[in-house]
């Protein structure tokens, strides 16, 4: 079998010997696209593949349906709203993702931005400390979990919520349930985003939420960039100038926002959330494994569609 690895943001070097390793092993070809520029790229690239590794690139119908051996095409991460999951269906190729395995590099991420906004992008200007402040963490899985434990050990308080837990649940995670939303954005220092992009979340998070945070707050999102109301947050930084805007997903207005907010906005210039080594191993061999064992044995854990 043929399996094409497509990262238009490449997997570090020891993640595609692993990935390598673990194909070709079993038996299969490894074929890579790296760094493609267009899409056109990767619609060539799987004509003749069996399976399909990716990141955030975008599985389409276009791509599906030029995939005429395709079996199998897992996303090396968590989010999937990169794939079309009803084309993948009506191809009948099985769709999954890797829960869990990149987490802890963007809840590391989502620690580090919340310091270095505090700390005024590490300019000589007067920052302030975590330590004391309530962190509200937004959804509650993986990558939240683990954003709340480090949180708490450098001594923030941690709230949150998520749709899908009971309180019980976010208690036993060692957060304190936030009533609601509008409750948890208006009662801390820091929010936290961990919603992935759906019909539900695109574009709810905007100018009611933002703009009723406490004094001073901030709001980190290493999420995707759909699930803010980019006007909206506008509007809330406008309306508030003590209000911050950390994102590892640029918006597509962050040359306004750049402009007219300055130092209270920054946006890592690439996603890099998930862009360690050890996110990319984990990830990266976990689709490798996971596709050899669906073809050794038909395994579906993990299946999406
Ligand atoms: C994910 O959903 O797993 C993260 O957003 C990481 O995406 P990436 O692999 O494209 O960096």
């Amino acid at each position: 079998m043929k399996v094409l690895v497509a990262t238009q943001k490449p997997f570090a070097s020891s993640a595609v010997k692993g990935i390598r390793e673990i194909v070709e092993k079993a038996g299969h070809e490894l074929v890579l696209l790296e760094k493609y520029t267009d899409q056109s790229e990767l619609v060539n690239a799987v004509a003749d593949a069996d399976a399909l590794i990716v990141r955030s690139d975008k599985v389409t119908a276009k791509v599906v349906e030029a995939a005429k051996k395709l079996k199998i095409v897992v996303r090396a991460g968590a989010g999937y709203d990169n794939l079309d999951l009803d084309a993948c269906t009506g191809h009948g190729v099985v769709a999954m993702n890797t829960p869990g395995q990149n987490s802890n590099a963007v809840a590391e991420l989502a620690v580090a931005l919340m310091i270095f906004m505090a700390r005024t992008q590490f300019t000589p200007a007067t920052g302030s400390e975590i330590q004391g402040k309530t962190l509200g963490i937004q959804a509650f899985g993986n990558v939240g979990r683990l954003v709340g434990s480090k949180a708490k050990a450098l001594g923030m308080k941690v709230k949150a919520i998520d749709p899908f837990l009971p309180d019980e649940k976010i208690a036993e995670g060692g957060a304190e349930p936030a009533k609601d939303l509008k409750d948890l954005y208006s009662t801390c220092d820091y929010v936290s985003v961990h919603i992935p992009a759906t019909p539900q979340t695109i574009g709810s998070i905007g100018y009611d939420l933002i703009s009723c945070m406490p004094e001073g707050a901030t709001l980190v999102n290493t999420a995707r960039k759909e699930v803010m109301d980019e006007a909206g947050l506008e509007k809330a930084l406008e309306a508030r100038p003590d209000i911050k805007y950390v994102t590892d997903v640029a918006p597509d207005n962050i040359s306004v926002l750049k402009e007219k907010f300055g130092t209270r906005v920054f946006a890592t210039p690439k996603k890099m959330g998930a862009q360690t080594a050890e996110a990319n191993v984990n990830a990266g061999l976990a689709a490798a494994r996971q596709i050899v064992d669906f073809f050794q044995t038909g395994n579906v854990k993990f299946k999406l569609n």
